[in-house]
């Protein structure tokens, strides 16, 4: 008779595993970077100012936990080729980096859309391309591939945005079909409204108190309620969860008012 898999704690540990969490020095980044180096990993923080990851990587050392820093540009290849190869192996890679553009579509240059889909969607191609050769021969790994429910439910004012996210759940569901054989997983994580710094002007206004209220849960979440979403999919707990986009939006996506 096999024996029988301790799934708690022991599913969820990530000790030993290195996490690079791409845009981690504010937002959801940050809180996926706390839960995963608290459930052991050591992490990889990055942004684009080595000034703004130093307190972020002060608070990690004064919690005891394993932390490095990334800084590089997402638009620049070369800079990001020479980060992450010099990084060691990495065994996750979360893709949080998302810039947004909220101006009509008819006010968007080709060249505007172009970037935006370059930053978000190509570059975690790119990061793909560089981390996943490692895990694949190391027989593990998992790409976490952060969207928004605005890749599936569109809203007016965000066409490049929009068109990224639905992009990276495809990407996400591509590499899946790809590499389901070798022990690497490739899921998106799609969060819905979420109180990050980034968002401070849009909670106060008429439009952030609709989206509130437009919640079943008739609040905005908290930013640390990403992270036990994406330690799940990080973890061995999630070895069978492969090409699915996890929705944490309290209830948004799931509902319509009518
Ligand atoms: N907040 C929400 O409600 C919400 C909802 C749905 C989806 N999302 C998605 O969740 C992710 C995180 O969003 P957020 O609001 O928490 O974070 P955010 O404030 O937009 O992003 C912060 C991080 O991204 C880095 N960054 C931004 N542009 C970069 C670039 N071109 N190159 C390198 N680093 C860059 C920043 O580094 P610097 O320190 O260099 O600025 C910072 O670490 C995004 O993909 C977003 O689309 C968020």
């Amino acid at each position: 008779m096999s024996r029988p898999v301790s799934i708690f704690p022991d599913q969820f540990r990530l000790n030993g595993r290195t996490a690079l969490i791409t845009g981690s020095a504010r937002g959801l980044g940050w809180e996926i970077a706390q839960g995963l180096a608290q459930a052991g990993a050591r992490v990889l923080l990055h942004g684009r100012s080595a000034e703004r990851l130093a307190p972020r990587l002060a608070t990690m050392s004064r919690a005891g936990l394993d932390a490095g820093a990334l800084t590089f540009e997402m638009a620049d290849r070369p800079a990001m080729r020479q980060a992450v190869m010099g990084a060691g192996p990495i065994d996750i890679l979360v893709h949080n980096v998302g810039e947004r553009d909220r101006r009509p579509f008819a006010e968007i240059e080709p060249e505007d859309f172009a970037r935006l889909i370059d930053v978000d969607l190509v570059a975690a191609h790119a990061l793909v391309k560089l981390v996943a050769p490692g895990m694949i021969e190391r027989r593990w790994g998992r790409l976490i591939l952060v969207t928004s429910i605005v890749g599936d439910l569109a809203t007016p004012g965000a066409s490049s945005y929009t068109a990224a996210k639905g992009g990276l759940s495809a990407l996400a569901r591509a590499l899946a079909a790809e590499l389901g054989a070798t022990g690497v997983t490739s899921n998106a994580l799609s969060p819905g409204f979420f109180a990050t710094e980034t968002n401070a002007q849009l909670i106060a206004s008429p439009a952030g108190e609709r989206q509130r209220l437009r919640c079943p849960a008739k609040r905005w979440a908290a930013p640390h309620e990403i992270a036990g979403a994406a330690l799940f999919l990080a973890s061995p707990a999630a070895s069978y969860v492969n090409g699915h986009t996890l929705t944490v939006d309290g209830g948004v996506s799931a509902t319509y008012q009518a």
